[in-house]
C-alpha cells in the first residue's frame, strides 16, 4: 500500500496562480518522509493534497489503492477519520475539554470512545502526561498541548500521520521531543509519516527528503 501522486498540480485563487506543478511521487507504507523547502515553496499545499484535505487542479492521487477524487464526501471523511492522523503547527485543542477528552475526540463519530479509552490513556502516559490527563489545555504548556494533539492524531492507530510544521511554535527541547515521538511511531507501528518542515535539522531525521522549490520537486 502506498500514496501515489501522478502529475498533480494546483492552482489557487482568482485569477488562478500556480502553486504546484507536475508533482509525481510515491510514498510506501511505513516510510518517514520530510517535505522541505523555503516558505512559500508549496509544502503545505502538497501535504493537503496528499492527505485529501484538498483536491488537485490536475493529475491523480491514490491512497491505499483508492482514487480519492472518486470517493464521495462521506466515504472520504470516514477514510480520513479511520486511517489518517493530522498534526498542525497550532494544536487546535478544544478549550473546554480535558486532555484525555481531546485525545478521544476522533473516536466519538466512530462510536469507539470506550473501546479506545485505554489506548488514549496509554498514549498520554507515553508522552509524559499521565498526571495531567484531566487538565484543560490552558493548564498545560505549549509542548504539552502539542503532545496532546499528537496523541489525538494517533488514537485511532492511523496508517498515515500527516504533520505540517508541528515543531513550528515549540522551543528546541519540545521540538526534539515531538520529533522523537514521530520517529518512534514510525518505527514501532510502521505508521507512514509525512512531515512538513523548513528546518533542515528536523528534515534530516526523516529517511527521505522531498525538496520543493517554487512548487516543483527538486531532484537531489
Ligand atoms: N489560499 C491561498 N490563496 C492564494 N495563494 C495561496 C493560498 N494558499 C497558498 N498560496 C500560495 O501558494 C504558495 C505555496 O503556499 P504553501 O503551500 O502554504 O507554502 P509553504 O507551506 O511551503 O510555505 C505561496 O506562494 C502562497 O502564497
Ligand atoms: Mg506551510
Amino acid at each position: 500500500m502506498s500514496i501515489v501522486v501522478q502529475h498533480a498540480g494546483k492552482e489557487i485563487g482568482v485569477p488562478p496562480s500556480r502553486v504546484l506543478s507536475d508533482i509525481s511521487l510515491e510514498i510506501q507504507d511505513g516510510e518517514f518522509v520530510a517535505l522541505t523547502g523555503r516558505s512559500g515553496s508549496g509544502k503545505s499545499t502538497l501535504l493537503y493534497l496528499l492527505s485529501s484535505l484538498d483536491t488537485p487542479s490536475e493529475g491523480k492521487i491514490e491512497i491505499s489503492g483508492k482514487d480519492l477524487q472518486k470517493l464521495n464526501s462521506d466515504d472520504l471523511h470516514l477514510f480520513r477519520n479511520r486511517h489518517m492522523g493530522f498534526v498542525f503547527q497550532f494544536h487546535y485543542l478544544i478549550a473546554e475539554l480535558t486532555a484525555l477528552e481531546n485525545v478521544l475526540m476522533p473516536t466519538v463519530k466512530l462510536h469507539q470512545k470506550e473501546k479506545r479509552r485505554p489506548a488514549a490513556e496509554s498514549l498520554l502516559e507515553q508522552f509524559g502526561l499521565k498526571e495531567k490527563m484531566a487538565r484543560l489545555p490552558r493548564q498545560l504548556s505549549g509542548g504539552e498541548q502539542q503532545r496532546v494533539a499528537i496523541a489525538r492524531a494517533l488514537v485511532m492507530e492511523p496508517q498515515y500521520l500527516f504533520a505540517d510544521e508541528p515543531t513550528g511554535s515549540l522551543d528546541s527541547v519540545n521540538g526534539d521531543i515531538v520529533m522523537k515521538i514521530f520517529i518512534d511511531v514510525n518505527l514501532k507501528n510502521k505508521t507512514t509519516v509525512v512531515l512538513v518542515t523548513h528546518e533542515p535539522d528536523f528534515a534530516r531525521l526523516a529517511r527521505r527528503q522531498i525538496l520543493l522549490k517554487d512548487g516543483r520537486i527538486q531532484q537531489p
